[in-house]
């Protein structure tokens, strides 16, 4: 299956820095089409293929797919018999289309149907409220997303950093790790990130300067919780290796980094806490981008993930709908891979930019 552009959905208040990330990393995409949350992209080779959706995945994208056709309402429900057709396989049409009666109405006739790994999605974009813009991709979990996620908080959760833990967890389908891990985090307080992890009964370490949520330090849950009251710059190996011990458990599985510091701090410190792990599952490194001027060194912090000697086999930059101007820096190691059943991946940066450069 090929289409004629590239099709991305995107978070309108994030649309500045998907613009720039894509001209700056895939020179070989030339802007088409561009409604709020919604753009097009032709590639320099012509056409886009399937093969393209695994490589063109800017981290501002919320669904990157080949765009199909564009139609008028009363026309959607034709065009898509014609799709099935062109396909030789059925599709399923993802809730979050645009909402409008046509589409409602092909939504509900699918009765919920949840996809199946590779199955075709058909995300529909009305514009103007005049036009269908189909888009279609195949569902293949996590580089590709199916649905809505999670969007409500509890009212006791400390922070609203909770919702993006949640969307984190739906997005990776981290609920498949079954037996209770170990989430060290970074940047912990006032404590929503906690409060979701110690729900799903995970254990957390954190390390913060700032205060937890008393209610959350007074809860049964926190028994599982055990913190470092420091910057995280002072924090050494032993002080790790004495909370653990205090937490009862031998190691831990996951980092998390949520601090609101520079990219090159954030990340050096996630790089360099995460090699006391004697037993990494992977890392999940929130770093805030303010502006455009802040790509260059999230860009440079992607590419030594992905060239980094500690063999992550799945690595990606993701943008959810949780997050203002920062993003999630995703990376698992081989096991992670097998238990959450996600296929490896590095991000690709133009044919001849996927080198480190050494700042
Ligand atoms: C976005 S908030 C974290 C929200 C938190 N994850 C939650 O779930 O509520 C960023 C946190 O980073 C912490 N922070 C900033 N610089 C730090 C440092 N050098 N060491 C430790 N914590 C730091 C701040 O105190 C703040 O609590």
């Amino acid at each position: 299956m090929q289409g004629p552009y590239l099709a991305i959905q995107s978070n309108p208040e994030s649309e500045e820095l998907l613009k720039e990330e894509i001209n700056i990393r895939f020179p070989e995409l030339r802007p088409s089409f561009s409604a709020p949350g919604f753009l097009t992209y032709k590639c320099s080779q012509g056409v886009v293929s399937e093969k393209d959706l695994t490589k063109f995945l800017p981290v501002y994208s919320l669904k990157v797919g080949m765009f199909y056709a564009k139609v008028g309402r009363k026309q959607v429900a034709e065009k898509l018999k014609q799709l099935e057709k062109d396909l030789s396989a059925p599709y399923v049409i993802d809730p979050t289309s645009s909402q409008c009666l046509e589409i409602d109405q092909l939504v509900k006739a699918q009765n919920g149907s949840l996809p199946k790994i590779n199955d075709w999605i058909v995300w529909i974009y009305l514009y103007e409220q005049k036009e269908c813009w189909i888009t279609i991709y195949p569902y293949r979990p996590p580089i590709s997303s199916f649905g809505l996620l999670p969007s409500a908080i509890p009212k006791d959760a400390p922070s609203r950093a909770y919702l993006k833990m949640a969307q984190t967890f739906a997005r990776l389908k981290l609920n498949k790790v079954q037996d209770p891990q170990t989430f060290l985090e970074i940047g912990c307080a006032p404590g929503g990130v906690a409060y979701f992890l110690l729900q799903e009964g995970h254990f957390v370490l954190g390390i913060d300067t700032g205060d937890m949520d008393q209610k959350l330090l007074n809860s049964p849950m926190a028994d599982r919780l055990k913190t470092i009251r420091r910057s995280v710059q002072e924090v050494r190996k032993g002080d790790i290796e004495k909370s653990l011990q205090r937490l009862s458990v031998p190691s831990f599985e996951w980092l998390a980094n949520d601090l609101n510091l520079p990219i090159p701090m954030a990340f050096n410190e996630a790089m360099r806490i995460s090699q006391y792990s004697q037993d990494l599952w992977g890392l999940l490194i929130t770093l805030k981008t303010p502006s455009v001027e802040s790509l260059p060194q999230l860009m440079t912090a992607i590419k030594k993930l992905s060239h980094s000697e500690r063999d992550f086999c799945y690595v990606q930059a993701l943008h959810l709908p949780a997050h203002k101007k920062e993003c999630l820096l995703v990376a698992l190691k081989e096991k992670a891979c097998k238990v959450l059943e996600i296929g490896p991946l590095k991000p690709y940066f133009g044919d001849d930019q996927d080198r480190p450069k050494n700042n």
